[in-house]
């Protein structure tokens, strides 16, 4: 599998890693995002994935989070569009099917009714989607949605997620081979988190990435991550190749690294925050653009 590190994010780049954007562009060129994230104690993980995504180009990021936290969540994020999930599903989902890319999982909690959500959402979204964290363990059990499925799913777990969804032992022996089984046996993207973290294709590929460091093991750097993900894989058709995500997601990686290592340079490991991972998102950016 190719190494990935801060030094060759554009080894997965080719020509087009970062297409200009015309200058005719306006926001809906550039992908509108779902979110579904958040509830009571999680207030956090919805505005760090939505704000990462906006830091990563997307035109337009919805974020649906439950009704007991919105206003909460409306105050901290106002680059993001936030509102409450609607009673109705199928509300719910007519604004979900509008979008390009969706994220479902960060702080949704263990509540059985925010999991039944995440589930049915994913069955019925025509749209990439980026599942993360208790989206993750929302699947737990029902892992056959992701053969229903017609567009492409990524899942981004730590090992703890990653064992509680397939029940493999832990300490995991050999990652880079569980996670590569794991995306071939499920026909989905693979980006198995921790100190090297490897994004598994569909189709045998795999990257590792070996930059990053320990001052990003804090809450919330997971949910940098899946908003970085997502906001690249809405803006997928700015590229002149085939319709590859899976490249797409290895490079999320790799830029959700290269801002740690920022931050570990700046503020060091120990006083490092996942907002100022997202505060280091320009500058990574601008050394691609
Ligand atoms: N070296 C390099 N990168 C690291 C290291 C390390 N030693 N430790 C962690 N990271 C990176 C991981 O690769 C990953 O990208 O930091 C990120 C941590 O993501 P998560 O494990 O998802 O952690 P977190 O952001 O806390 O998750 C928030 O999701 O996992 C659930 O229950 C958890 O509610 C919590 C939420
Ligand atoms: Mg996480």
């Amino acid at each position: 599998a190719p190494l990935l590190t801060e030094g060759d994010l554009w080894a997965v780049k080719g020509p087009d890693t970062l297409p200009r954007r015309p200058r005719t562009a306006h926001k809906g060129d550039f992908g509108k995002l779902f979110l579904l994230c958040g509830g009571v104690g999680f207030t956090g993980a919805p505005v760090f994935a939505a704000r990462a995504a906006v830091r990563s180009g997307a035109g337009l990021v919805f974020l649906a989070v439950p009704n007991e936290i919105y206003p909460i969540v409306a105050v901290k994020c106002s680059e993001a569009m936030p509102f409450p999930i609607p009673d109705r599903y199928e509300e719910l989902l007519s604004r979900a099917k509008g979008c390009d890319a969706a994220v479902i999982g960060p702080g949704l909690g263990a509540d059985p009714a925010a999991r039944e959500l995440a589930r049915r959402l994913l069955r019925d979204l025509p749209c990439p989607v980026v599942l993360d964290a208790d989206g993750i363990n929302a699947l737990a059990g029902h892992i056959d949605i992701l053969d229903t499925r017609s567009a492409p799913t990524l899942l981004t777990p730590h090992d703890g997620e990653f064992q509680r969804l397939t029940g493999c032992a832990l300490p995991l022996e050999d990652r880079l081979s569980a996670a590569r089984d794991f995306a071939a046996a499920h026909r989905c993207g693979l980006v198995l988190k921790g100190h090297a973290t490897v994004t598994a294709a569909t189709d045998g590929r795999a990257w590792v990435n070996v930059s990053g460091n320990p001052g990003m093991a804090k809450g919330g750097s997971g949910d940098v991550l899946s908003g970085i993900a997502a906001g690249l894989w809405g803006q997928r058709h700015l590229r002149s190749g085939p319709d590859d995500l899976w490249p797409l997601a290895a490079q999320a990686v790799a830029i959700h690294a290269a801002c740690g290592d920022l931050c570990a340079r700046e503020f060091g490991e120990y006083a490092m925050t996942p907002g100022d991972m997202i505060e280091a998102l320009p500058k990574v950016f601008k050394s691609l653009e």
